[in-house]
């Protein structure tokens, strides 16, 4: 009785939607792409204006009208990129994108920046990265080069960006500062270009606090990655007076510019897509050389996401483009920024601590880390834990966690409170106890943080320790009538071990677009890293905290990134004429996958870490300096990629400026990517690579760790080079060596040496389920 009833009910609603008042239907910001410009260099203004007219004439021609389109559109992708963003009903962005010249019609959604947490906090002597002297002078600091980033804007006033020392702005500089004013951002010497775009930001937004119209940073972050990647050395930087040491990026002599596309967050996003990619076009035009990227989204296909286009167009242009690869882990699968024409940085520990004990009244004592000041007297205080803190009205598990008016002061009053990690800003934990009254406070990491533990600038002294240590703090607590314990002033030590280890939150493996790219890249330290910070805003981010400093420290795969650029900034600098996959590989096939216990790499649970973790493993830039032969790539190869996985010719022409045959036989085993991928081995396969010399003249051989159940051989086995630049091709075969071998993930490696150099690429295999 009910079929011919439901019939017509889903009949209805079909007319319903087909006859709704169109004044009723939702509107969104889409980015409409459509491939490349082929503009000669000198291109006028004229043409550029052009180019705006043909997008206004083309969108007018779905909309009705061009006056309907100029209204609709606000950016217009001109320069290298080409496309523009407007605001659609969704019947037409669908109708837009079916049409031929356009690539790809997508949402103009939010991304992340990927910091753990913006207040993050921890001091260290000198910024971040592994310095050699003799390197360091052999790239000159990373003179001639400019480094951008795409972030919050940047401080200034911070003296990492002085342009004391600065010679002239190199000539072939086309950018600027988009209000070069005291209370605006003045472009220095040093600080070449600071652009903010917003308009993506507001389309979603709606409302724009404008308060924020410049380029200057209200949150810290841009200014800290900034300074990480070409900070100036500053002598006396230090933070509330402890770890006093000289802050610099990794290339402190490169000139930099700031293109701000990240503001206040909103419904958990903070940059968008549209202004990401005008971004990118600037950019490009200014002639930055490395684009440095600390902020993603989830993993989404290549042209549906505007960081993933704008770094292609830039990647194209011979810029290196270097990215963040999340804060989504330790969970496999995660890992975002996956583009192969991008360079993605997973995250890693430093050998410096700020070692805070924990010590109970029973003799037991744990290394905590910590930056807060110290317990007002030298004596035991009474332990509770939050769970036993709790108040009247709150769950167990939520006073466990130290949550907002979950607490009882009447038991925290005079305490030292342990809180468990997790859910909560750790800070925020801190200032919850504060409130409730607790002199001090112990944060135990939780089972997914394991040993990764963090200092921050908490409201009232604390530490934090490792999960394994929490469990024993916390049943000592629990089981013991009168319970007591203490908290050392904090201490900044040096050369722990083991170092480096993977942070927990480093996003991971495998690559869940194109399983065949082995995604991150590398790791570099982003825990606890010191660099310039904006006095707009207080080193905890809390607003009642009204401490202002110029430097501080934060967490995150944002801070690696800009290690990474730094580096690259230096090799560009010594090879001006390497393509960005050249420098990639460079820095990926000389990584060291062991810590300083000379142990394979582990993870926070100080478990054996993979290539999923880190690809080739944590950057050397000593030895990325010479690698002797690199994996290089130009566009066409990404473009032959792009045809392997399905991209037919009509696409491909409209980013290929021009013409593009896709060879018959593009395929992805073959991509010259400097680490081999196979998720699905069923037998065996072949894959092949290319080396470049880029050092001696010399023979190297192939030496080979098998991944676990899987033969692998190479040839040939031995590469002769007789000159710089000279080029040759292997093969590597890979077989199961038992019929259910592997169906798990299992890592191997190949490494080509001459004696002197050694040249690694990770190797790894899933078999196929039969
Ligand atoms: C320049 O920036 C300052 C500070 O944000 C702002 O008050 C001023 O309105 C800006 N000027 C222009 C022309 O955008
Ligand atoms: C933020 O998300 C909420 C809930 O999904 C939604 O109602 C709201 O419109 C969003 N805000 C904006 C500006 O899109
Ligand atoms: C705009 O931002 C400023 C600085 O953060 C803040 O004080 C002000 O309340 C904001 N205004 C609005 C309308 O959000
Ligand atoms: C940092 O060290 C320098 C040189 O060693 C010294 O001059 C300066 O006073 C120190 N600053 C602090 C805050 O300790
Ligand atoms: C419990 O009650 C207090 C005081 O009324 C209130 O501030 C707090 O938000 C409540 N907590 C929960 C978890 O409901
Ligand atoms: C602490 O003890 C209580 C009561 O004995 C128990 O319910 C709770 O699970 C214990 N908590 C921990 C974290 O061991
Ligand atoms: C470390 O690796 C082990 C084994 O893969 C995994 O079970 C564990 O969750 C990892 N821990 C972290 C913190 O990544
Ligand atoms: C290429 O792919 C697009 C989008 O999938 C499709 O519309 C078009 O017809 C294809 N062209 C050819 C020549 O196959
Ligand atoms: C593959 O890994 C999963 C999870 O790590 C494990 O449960 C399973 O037993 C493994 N399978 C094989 C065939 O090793």
């Amino acid at each position: 009785m009910w079929f011919p009833n439901l019939s017509w009910i889903v009949l209805s609603c079909t007319l319903f939607s087909l006859f709704q008042d169109p004044a009723f239907a939702i509107k969104k910001s889409y980015v409409v792409y459509l491939g490349s410009h082929a503009h000669e260099p000198d291109v006028s203004t004229a043409d550029l204006d052009r180019v705006t007219e043909t997008h206004h004439e083309f969108l007018g021609s779905f909309l009705g009208s061009t006056d309907k389109a100029r209204d609709s559109i606000f950016y217009s992708y001109k320069r290298h990129i080409n496309g523009f963003a407007a605001i659609l009903e969704d019947e037409e962005a669908a109708q837009i994108s079916k049409h031929p010249n356009v690539v790809s019609v997508f949402l103009n959604q939010g991304r992340k920046l990927h910091t753990t947490h913006s207040w993050d906090f921890m001091l260290l002597e000198k910024n971040g990265i592994v310095h050699h002297n003799s390197v360091w002078k052999k790239a000159r600091f990373g003179e001639d080069t400019i480094i951008g980033n795409l972030d919050t804007g940047v401080w200034p006033e911070s003296e990492s960006f002085s342009d004391q020392g600065f010679g002239p702005v190199p000539s072939r500089w086309k950018g600027m500062c988009d209000n070069d004013t005291t209370a605006g951002v003045p472009c220095n010497r040093k600080l070449i270009g600071a652009r903010y775009f917003y308009r993506g930001y507001e389309a979603y937004a709606k409302k724009m606090n404008f308060s924020h119209n410049s380029a200057r940073d209200y949150d810290g972050h841009g200014t800290h990655t900034l300074s990480t990647a070409a900070g100036n050395f500053v002598p006396g930087a230090s933070v509330f007076g402890s770890g006093n040491g000289t802050a610099k990026g990794g290339s402190p002599m490169a000139r930099v510019a700031s293109y701000k596309v990240c503001w206040p967050p909103i419904n958990g996003s903070e940059c968008f897509d549209a202004d990401i990619l005008e971004a990118f076009d600037i950019a490009i035009h200014d002639g930055v050389d490395i684009l440095s990227v600390s902020l993603g989204g989830d993993p989404s296909d290549y042209f549906d996401d505007g960081l993933s286009i704008g770094a292609f167009h830039a990647v194209k242009h011979g810029i290196v483009v270097v990215c963040s690869a999340g804060n989504s882990g330790p969970t496999p699968g995660t890992v975002s920024n996956v583009s192969p024409w991008m360079i993605t940085v997973g995250a890693s520990t430093l050998d410096r601590e700020f070692q805070a004990f924990v010590e109970l009244r029973n003799g037991q004592r744990f290394k905590g880390t910590s930056l807060s000041k110290p317990l007002p007297d030298s004596k035991f205080y009474p332990l509770i834990t939050g769970e036993q803190a709790k108040a009247a009205n709150a769950s167990a598990a939520e006073a466990f966690l130290c949550k907002e008016g979950t607490l009882d002061p009447e038991k925290v009053k005079g305490k030292i409170l342990a809180c468990l990690r997790g859910d909560t800003a750790r800070v925020d934990k801190g200032r919850q106890a504060a409130l409730a009254g607790a002199v001090g406070m112990i944060l135990c990491n939780d089972k997914a943080s394991g040993n990764e533990i963090i200092a921050d600038p908490h409201l009232l002294p604390a530490s934090q320790i490792t999960y394994e240590d929490g469990d024993v703090v916390i049943a000592y607590i629990n089981c013991t009538d009168d319970p007591l314990g203490f908290i050392t002033i904090p201490t900044a030590k040096l050369g722990t071990k083991p170092a480096p280890f993977m942070a927990a939150f480093s996003s991971q493996g495998p690559n869940t677009i194109t399983p065949e790219i082995l995604k991150p890249d590398i790791t570099a330290p982003g825990v606890n890293i010191i660099a310039a910070y904006s006095e707009a805003i207080s080193p905890t981010g809390l607003t009642f905290d009204d401490r202002r400093i110029p430097f501080n420290t934060d967490s995150g795969t944002s801070m690696s990134c800009p290690h990474v650029a730094g580096v690259a900034g230096l090799l560009k600098t010594l090879y001006p004429d390497w393509s960005p996959s050249a420098i990639r590989s460079a820095i990926t096939t000389t990584a060291r996958t062991r810590d300083n216990t000379v142990k394979p790499m582990r993870n926070a649970s100080l478990i054996e870490a993979t290539p999923f973790n880190y690809g080739g493993g944590h950057i050397r830039p000593n030895r990325a300096m010479d690698p002797g032969l690199v994996y290089d790539l130009t566009t066409n190869d990404y473009l032959d990629f792009l045809c392997s996985i399905g991209y037919n010719q009509t696409m491909i022409k409209s980013f290929s400026e021009g013409p593009y045959e896709c060879p018959s036989s593009a395929n992805i085993m073959d991509f010259n990517y400097p680490s081999i991928t196979v998720p699905k081995l069923s037998g065996s396969v072949t894959v092949t690579r290319k080396l470049k010399n880029v050092g001696s003249p010399g023979t190297y051989a192939a030496r080979v760790r098998e991944p676990l159940g899987i033969s692998v051989s190479v040839e040939p086995n031995m590469l002769t080079y007789e000159k710089i630049g000279e080029e040759k091709s292997f093969k590597v075969t890979l077989k199961a060596k038992w019929p259910c071998a592997a169906k798990n993930y299992t890592f191997g490696g190949l490494t080509w040496t001459d004696g002197k150099h050694y040249v690694r690429s990770p190797i790894v295999v899933a078999a196929a389920a039969s």
